[in-house]
């Protein structure tokens, strides 16, 4: 009976949701009917609201007429429900009331700022994750606005990339996760609830592999790594229903991926059936002329829309030119209406041709605005994504009953610098509802500790004459906490570094701070990974905090004194220096591998080891886990078949903690060579002290295949590695299986 019932269920979910596409379908139809060309290439205009101009755009003086004349179809950078709807008001006077879409970059939080993407990456809790993208959509859905432009899934195996603070890290499992999480927690039930925002897909494709890892370069790469590495997570994020995908600044392969066809068309609106639409990223259409590939911003517009870029940003080039190009039969009407229909059919989705203010309700503004749930999430996110590098000593946690605390460092009074680069300054939201680090530490010791500060020294510059007063306030402490790192200016968008030391005279601060023999805790805020080998090899206490947003303070301070056991675990490989980049760890073996020392005539360096500072999936806890009683179902397995993995994870330690468990995978022959191991699994698991559970993983022929040199996807006969790591260089258990065809 049930199972009819569950039948009938989805039948009835089905065909009410076929019905609904073909009711919109039929009332996109309608409209385009009426629309003249104008007002269509309207719609495919997107002009910004208060920010400075970032490319080679050109400001339209007559916004506001073009928007009562029906020939806008967005706007970005607008924010609250009032300055909305001013803007939507206009758009009711024109001809046909085609509503504007408001979008906005909310990548981490729009007033409740949650930590940078890198840094809830290293949580690998994919439930917080989603619950981060769905406080941001009540919060920014709340404001008037109906897109973000995020997740950014972009993968980067190099930090001198500033924009890695954005993405989910080095890994292709872990970030297909969280892309598919990500746009779950933004576009919530479904589109058009008062609740949701469209998610944007970026940067289409492969824009975290730039050259040197300097911003906006070339991207030049096989196609099977493309397919391989750089395609699952917008594959993920489209499986998970992304109503839009933006474009990306670098050429691929010597095509803008803005004018490229077979990324938009080919790949994702042919192969992969995107039904929503694409838009460029910023002024990338205009960008065309001097990346060289369009001679002026004709052709621009005419290659962008050919090859599938449906918006125009900011460039002006479908402003400026489509209406001629049709005219003169240079581009199709069918082409135009093609990005008109997937324009058009998001409005009716959301509902705004019905209600074109559904989104402008101060009360529900100041409700999401003022929600401690939303707070609470922050804060939970946040003591999840640190990571523990080392603890040697054990000073950590700390006692709350510690009698002086001499908190120290650039990074421990100010607020703002918690925020990170895409954080949104809301002009009538003053920074005080974020939490200082010293506040958060205030805030958690006990009546009868006694807190010190010094400034030491800023984040840039040679000044050491803080250092004086800094050393005199550590004398005086029993521990000293030192929060050192980037400013909130230094990674993101345009932030890309040629070396990733800590700025400044940072760790000489350090150095001088270790002559007075005091236990020091180093927290370092970065929004990507940094090289400091000397404080990695001689200070016994290091702490990752990133950029933790709003409940910066609280967060780190749960995790200093063990209200928190850190449980975060690197997304990205922490390099020792600048020349090994890129550095990743599912990397192939070689001909001459370097097996420790033995370097002779090998792949390696002859001033360095091969190896990281900290590998990807690292991070320490205050209690230790057991891994033991690995089994496997079968050690033999045809494509149609699967393993059952399973093994037992004990909490052998005197703390409550939770433990990532990652298998990784090895395939040992391929028709192309196969990285030497490939994360395939992971699971979070929360144990009390003493506690044992038994995790299962499921190994089947998904988690076997790869992209051969033809790009088939396939899966070979052959052995395999397994192993199960609390970290990728951490393996705790190991065996093997075949697969068989
Ligand atoms: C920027 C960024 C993109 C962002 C867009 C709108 O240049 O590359 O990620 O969404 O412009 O601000």
């Amino acid at each position: 009976m049930k199972k009819i019932a569950l039948i009938f269920g989805l039948l009835f979910c089905f065909t009410t949701t076929f019905s609904q596409q073909n009711e919109i379908d039929r009332k996109v139809e309608e409209l385009l009917q009426k629309m003249t060309l104008e007002e269509k290439i309207g719609q495919l205009n997107q002009y910004s609201g208060d920010s400075e101009a970032t490319g080679p755009i050109t400001i339209n003086p007559n916004k506001q007429s073009e928007i009562k004349n029906g020939l806008l179809g967005s706007m970005l950078n607008v924010k609250t429900v009032e300055h909305t709807q001013q803007f939507q008001e206009l758009a009711m006077q024109s001809r046909l009331k085609i509503p504007l879409l408001f979008g906005l970059d909310v990548v981490h939080g729009y007033k409740t700022t949650f930590p940078i993407p890198l840094a809830e990456a290293a949580s690998w809790d994919l439930e917080a994750i989603e619950l981060s993208a769905r406080v941001a959509a009540v919060e920014t859905s709340a404001s008037g606005i109906h897109w973000t432009f995020a997740p950014m899934v972009d993968i980067s195996r190099d930090p001198r990339w500033g924009r890695v603070m954005e993405g989910a890290g080095e890994d292709t499992y872990l970030g297909s996760k969280i892309a598919y999480a990500r746009v779950k927690g933004f576009q919530g039930n479904q589109l058009g609830d008062t609740d949701a925002v469209m998610a944007c897909v970026k940067h289409f494709a492969a824009y975290g592999a730039a050259v040197g890892g300097r911003d906006y370069n070339s991207v030049d790469m096989s196609y099977r790594m493309l397919w391989e590495t750089f395609l699952p997570p917008f594959k993920a994020a489209l499986d998970a229903g992304a109503a839009t995908f933006m474009n990306s600044f670098n050429d691929l392969n010597g095509i803008p991926a803005t004018g490229n066809t077979y990324l938009q068309r080919d790949i994702l609106k042919g192969k992969w059936n995107f039904k929503g639409f694409v838009v460029s990223d910023w002024g990338s259409i205009g960008e065309m002329i001097a990346h060289g590939y369009s001679k002026d911003s004709k052709e621009a517009a005419l290659q962008a829309i050919t090859a599938g870029s449906d918006m125009d940003m900011e460039s002006n080039a479908y402003r400026n030119n489509l209406v001629e190009l049709v005219k003169v039969n240079k581009v199709s009407l069918d082409v135009i209406d093609d990005a008109v229909r997937r324009i058009l059919y998001k409005k009716f989705e959301l509902g705004l041709f019905d209600d074109p203010f559904k989104f402008s309700n101060p009360e529900r503004q100041k409700a999401a605005l003022t929600n401690l749930e939303h707070t609470k999430a922050a804060r939970a996110i946040a003591s999840k994504s640190i990571v523990l590098l080392k603890n040697e000593k054990n000073i950590l946690p700390l006692s709350k009953e510690t009698k002086t605390i001499a908190f120290i460092g650039p990074m421990v009074k100010p607020k703002r610098i918690n925020h990170g680069f895409w954080s949104i300054d809301l002009k009538d939201v003053d920074s005080t509802y974020i939490v200082s680090q010293w506040e958060g530490l205030e805030r958690k010791v006990g009546k009868n500790t006694k807190l010190l500060y010094a400034k030491g020294c800023s984040v840039e510059g040679t000044d050491k004459s803080g250092f004086k007063e800094a050393i005199a306030v550590a004398k005086k402490a029993d521990v000293v906490i030192l929060s050192i790192g980037e400013a909130f200016n230094m990674s993101g968008e345009a932030k890309s570094r040629s070396t990733i030391q800590l700025p400044g005279v940072q760790e000489d601060l350090i150095k001088e701070l270790q002559k007075t023999g005091k236990p020091i805790v180093i927290l370092i805020n970065a929004g990507r990974p940094l090289v400091f080998n000397w404080t990695a090899e001689n200070m016994p206490t290091i702490v990752y905090t990133w950029w933790l947003g709003s409940e910066a303070g609280n967060a780190i301070a749960d995790i200093l004194f063990g209200d928190y056991n850190p449980s975060g675990k690197l997304p990205m490989t922490f390099p020792r220096t600048e020349g090994q980049i890129p550095i990743y760890y599912n990397h192939f073996n070689t001909g001459r591998p370097a097996i420790g020392e033995d370097k002779i005539y090998k792949s390696a360096y002859i001033d360095l080891p091969n190896s990281p500072q900290f590998p990807f999936g690292f991070g320490l806890s205050y209690t230790t886990f057991q891994y033991s009683d690995l089994k496997l179902s079968t050690q033999k397995i045809k494509s149609s078949e699967a393993i059952e993995v399973s093994f037992k994870l004990t909490n052998s330690g005197k703390f409550e903690g939770e433990e990532v468990v990652q298998l990784y995978l090895r395939d040992k022959v391929g028709c192309v060579v196969r990285p030497i191991k490939e994360l395939k699994d992971f699971e979070k698991v929360k144990l009390a002290i003493g506690e044992t559970k038994t995790i299962t993983f499921i190994i089947d022929k998904s988690k076997l295949s790869f992209y051969n040199d033809k790009l088939e996807y396939i899966s070979e006969a052959g052995e395999f590695d397994l192993m199960i790591g609390s970290s990728s260089e951490d393996i705790r258990l190991i065996s093997n299986f075949e697969l068989v065809q």
